[in-house]
């Protein structure tokens, strides 16, 4: 059921990109949907992977709040016409879009590969101005303005091996700024939010971490304290929120303070 506490959320429409999660695991995306659900806010989940994006919308349904779950690949601009479409057909409106989706790769420029490269920006950038593109329209036609809220990475801030993830994750914090400038007098605020190491399938799936790793990387919190889908769901949740009603085109850096240490630490 919705809490008490909506933060103004209530009744609102969401969409999250990339809302799904591997092996039952909780990624930022999925966390953000269950969290804008526990507001009051109606979630459309959408996934490359209609079973993932289905496994979130039955958690929020379970805990007795509206979502419904869409298959899409955000780097296709029809399927990204047809995640807003959904949105305004099942619930009427749109308040508010969590442009979630990246996908992170480890390679110097020496190492990548035009192919890589394009498609990292595709994925991870221009998925962004295409969601964006159809979702401010259905947000102006609503009268209530909206947020955006578009995920990035301390690897924008501090790089670490993944050129073009960097290179990826700090064009979304410029996109953010130029969107915020551009719609706000329509009443659209933009922000980004900058995770640091946490927990998700992104990094664990397929047993791509070992233990050590991830000791590592919650070690470079500087409270030990690892990071996980939830901090970065709260972190959306707060800037879609009437809360954050005066903030806009900011960057969120929620890592622990990990970006204030200059070790290398995360792996
Ligand atoms: N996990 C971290 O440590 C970390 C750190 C900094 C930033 N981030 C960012 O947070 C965001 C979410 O990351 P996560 O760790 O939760 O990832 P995740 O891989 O655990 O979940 C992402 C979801 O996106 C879906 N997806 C991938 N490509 C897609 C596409 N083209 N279209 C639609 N859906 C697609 C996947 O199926 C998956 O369900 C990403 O932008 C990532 O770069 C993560």
């Amino acid at each position: 059921m919705a809490n008490e506490d909506d933060m103004g959320l209530a009744g609102k429409v969401a969409i999250v990109t990339g809302g799904g999660a591997a092996e039952g695991g909780i990624g930022n995306g999925k966390a953000a949907a269950v969290l804008l659900a526990r507001t009051g806010c109606k979630v459309v989940v959408a996934d490359r992977d209609k079973k993932l994006a289905e496994e979130t919308a039955a958690i929020i349904a379970k805990e007795g709040n509206t979502a419904s779950a869409i298959a899409a690949d955000v780097a296709s601009e029809r399927d990204c016409a047809a995640v807003v479409k959904a949105a305004m057909d099942r619930y009427g409106r749109l308040d508010v879009l969590d442009n979630n989706v990246g996908i992170a790769h480890q390679a110097t420029v020496l190492e990548e590969t035009l192919e890589h490269w394009d498609t990292m920006m595709r994925v991870s950038v221009t998925s962004m101005f295409l969601m964006s593109k159809h979702a401010i329209p259905a947000m102006v036609a609503g009268g209530k303005g909206g947020a955006i809220i578009n995920i990035s990475s301390i690897s924008a801030l501090r790089p670490r091996g993944l050129t073009a993830y960097s290179t990826a994750k700090g064009a979304i914090i410029s996109f953010t700024r130029a969107l915020a400038v551009d719609h706000g007098p329509a009443g659209i605020r933009v922000n980004c939010v900058a995770p640091g190491p946490v927990y998700t399938p992104l990094v664990y799936a397929g047993g791509k971490m070992t233990p050590e790793g991830r000791e590592r990387r919650r070690e470079s919190s500087l409270t030990g304290t690892e990071g996980t889908g939830w901090d970065i769901g709260n972190a959306v949740v707060f800037l879609a929120s009437e809360r954050a009603r005066y903030i806009t085109g900011h960057t969120l850096v929620v890592d622990g303070g990990a970006t204030l240490t200059s070790r290398r630490r995360d792996g």
